[in-house]
């Protein structure tokens, strides 16, 4: 009976490390596209929560377009970024969330960095669950240090998302609502890292 309670435990150690270990890949994204046609004023007219998604993904350069209008570097040669940011502390990280793990978005490098190969999407989802039909849910997190601030700084990220999203013929929704305990354990986040909203992007069913 010992043994095989210190054999559980040591085989959930094992599991937990092989999730990080993993956790070590990058990924380049493509160029975003920066080409569509629709304004910023039809964007706004069209804008509205989606909350019903297909099983249909999102291309590399759709995902790379989103992210790069959430908080890309839009001045290469001061490295600011799309969204304002108090202080231009850049503190907001946008994770995305997918089946294969979560994936930490790196502006500089336009790239993708994995966290985890869990699928967190049901800790983000709780009791919506269309939530778990879109392929990506971009998950936002600021630095706790001033919280008022932080969340400032992520809703104008999420905003970006949204007006992307429509410029883009994509459907999502901004979401507070998350277990954002369970999250913060999965991400293995540091303590001043806050969970403050989620964006499910895809393709309206
Ligand atoms: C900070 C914030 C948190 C939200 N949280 C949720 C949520 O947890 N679940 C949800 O379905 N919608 C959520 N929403 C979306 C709102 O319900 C939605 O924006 C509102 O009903 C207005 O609809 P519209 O976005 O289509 O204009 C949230 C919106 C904001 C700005």
């Amino acid at each position: 009976m010992k043994n095989s309670i210190r054999n559980l435990v040591l085989a959930s150690l094992v599991l937990s490390f092989s999730e990080f270990a993993s956790a070590q890949t990058t990924v380049k994204l493509p160029a975003p596209d920066k080409s569509n046609k629709m304004t910023l004023m039809e964007s706004l007219e069209k804008r509205h929560s989606e909350r019903s998604f297909s099983d249909k993904q999102l291309t590399d350069v759709q995902l790379s377009s989103v992210l790069w209008a959430a908080c890309g570097i839009n001045r290469p040669e001061s490295g600011m970024i799309t969204a304002p940011s108090a202080m231009n502390r850049q503190d907001v990280k946008v994770y995305v969330c997918r089946k294969d793990g979560v994936w930490l978005y790196l502006p500089k490098e336009n790239a993708l960095k994995q966290i985890t190969s869990q699928d967190v999407r049901k800790l983000i989802a709780g009791s919506q669950d269309f939530v778990n039909a879109a392929p990506v849910v971009l998950l936002l997190t600021s630095n706790l240090e001033n919280k008022e601030i932080g969340s400032l700084d992520a809703g104008y990220v999420s905003q970006n998302i949204c007006l992307a999203c429509t410029a883009l013929g994509l459907a999502t929704v901004p979401r507070a609502s998350m277990d954002k305990e369970a999250l913060h354990k999965a991400l293995n986040l540091a303590k001043d890292e806050a969970l403050i909203v989620n964006n499910p992007v895809g393709f309206s069913k």
